[in-house]
């Protein structure tokens, strides 16, 4: 069952917890993958209410997202098996399917061509109406030096922001 919600009353559930990890899943030829994120901003932009998700460059997420702009965004409510978070937020979906590794339970999205995941019930819906790539040269000296280190296997590896607009939010139940 879908529990509809007004997501600015849940603002401080979400934004809370991308701290700690949720899900960002997407969706392209069938085949849904999702991964661990612990950046992301909830806001308003061109009168919408919108989603904002940094992926890298080196993400299958990326390459997913570039061919099916949508995504959905897990949030925990209470206990869950944190499992989920650590191994969608090590190993890459190039390699394996998670969500029948984890038992992942996918719920058809409502808007999106892109599955909720019951286990992390509040779900946000995005289609993603503008991207940006990051510009190294207008990054913080020293948020470039400790995300982008120079001989490290981030070196170059910078995010994308993809813009989601909100067109569903609710719990799963
Ligand atoms: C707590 C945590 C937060 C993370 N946040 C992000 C993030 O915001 N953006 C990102 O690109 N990768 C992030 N990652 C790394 C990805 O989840 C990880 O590289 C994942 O294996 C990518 O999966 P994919 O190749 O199937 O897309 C995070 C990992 C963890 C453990």
């Amino acid at each position: 069952m879908h529990k509809q919600i007004n997501v600015w009353e849940y603002a401080g559930q979400i934004t809370e917890n991308v701290g700690k990890g949720i899900l960002l899943t997407t969706q392209a030829d069938g085949k849904p993958n999702t991964m661990t994120i612990g950046w992301g901003t909830l806001g308003v932009q061109w009168g919408r209410p919108i989603f904002i998700a940094f992926v890298r460059e080196s993400r299958y997420t990326k390459a997913l997202l570039e061919k099916n702009g949508e995504f959905t965004v897990n949030v925990p409510m209470g206990e869950f098996d944190k499992n989920i978070l650590g191994v969608c937020g090590t190993k890459s979906g190039r390699d394996m399917d998670k969500f029948a590794q984890l038992g992942l339970t996918a719920v058809p999205g409502r808007t999106v061509n892109v599955p909720a995941i019951k286990q992390l019930p509040l779900t946000l819906e995005c289609k993603v109406i503008y991207k940006q790539d990051q510009d190294p040269a207008a990054i913080d000296p020293e948020c470039d030096a400790r995300y982008y280190a120079k001989g490290t296997a981030n070196e170059n590896d910078y995010h994308t922001a993809y813009y989601g607009e909100i067109t569903d939010a609710y719990i799963l139940e």
